[in-house]
């Protein structure tokens, strides 16, 4: 515990930790992510918090599709190569094994459990440091049928992107 309590408390949320693909005509990339969350049922659209300096910002400004790549909690390993930015890791998307997304042709990175593909409807800037991205899903494929108990989560594997 630190001597801020709203830190401690928004450090407490559960959150889902997931690979969030992009592309852009040929250029792909992929980050890991945690501020996620579906915001409506009619019509389905999920909220995601993008960092305004992250590479995929300019993907999914320009190419307008993204796609969120759920792993199960024995597959975390398969995440980690894409923890490092494009900036200090510009060779990332050379190195990684994925096919390409049906609809979107966002990477499905190897060995997810599931994915979603989306349209960007919205880019809203709330005037922090992050944009908020909302998508229209537009496609879903189930590779290794489970459910969220299954899911990697944030609290899986000890790590905190909050406060
Ligand atoms: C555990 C964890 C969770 C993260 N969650 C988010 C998130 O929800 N949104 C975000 O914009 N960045 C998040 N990040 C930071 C991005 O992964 C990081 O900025 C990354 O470098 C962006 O990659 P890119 O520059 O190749 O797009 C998280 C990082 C970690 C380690």
């Amino acid at each position: 515990m630190s001597d801020d309590a709203i830190k401690d408390a928004l450090k407490m949320m559960p959150y889902g930790f997931y690979a969030v693909t992009s592309r852009n005509s040929d250029d792909v990339n992929a980050m890991v992510a945690n501020w996620i969350t579906q915001i409506s049922f009619e019509p389905r659209l999920v909220a995601f918090g993008l960092q305004k300096s992250a590479y995929t910002r300019s993907v999914i400004e320009n190419g307008r599709v993204f796609t969120i790549n759920l792993f199960a909690k024995d597959d975390r390993e398969k995440m980690m190569s894409f923890t490092k930015g494009r900036s200090r890791n510009p060779d990332k998307m050379k190195e990684a094994q994925y096919t390409e997304a049906p609809k979107t042709r966002c990477p499905v990175l190897d060995g997810a459990a599931a994915f979603v593909e989306f349209e960007v409807t919205d880019i809203v800037d709330p005037g922090g440091d992050h944009d908020i991205v909302i998508g229209k899903p537009v496609g879903a494929v189930i590779l290794k049928p489970g459910d969220a108990s299954q899911t990697l989560t944030l609290p899986d594997i000890g790590w905190s992107y909050a406060g």
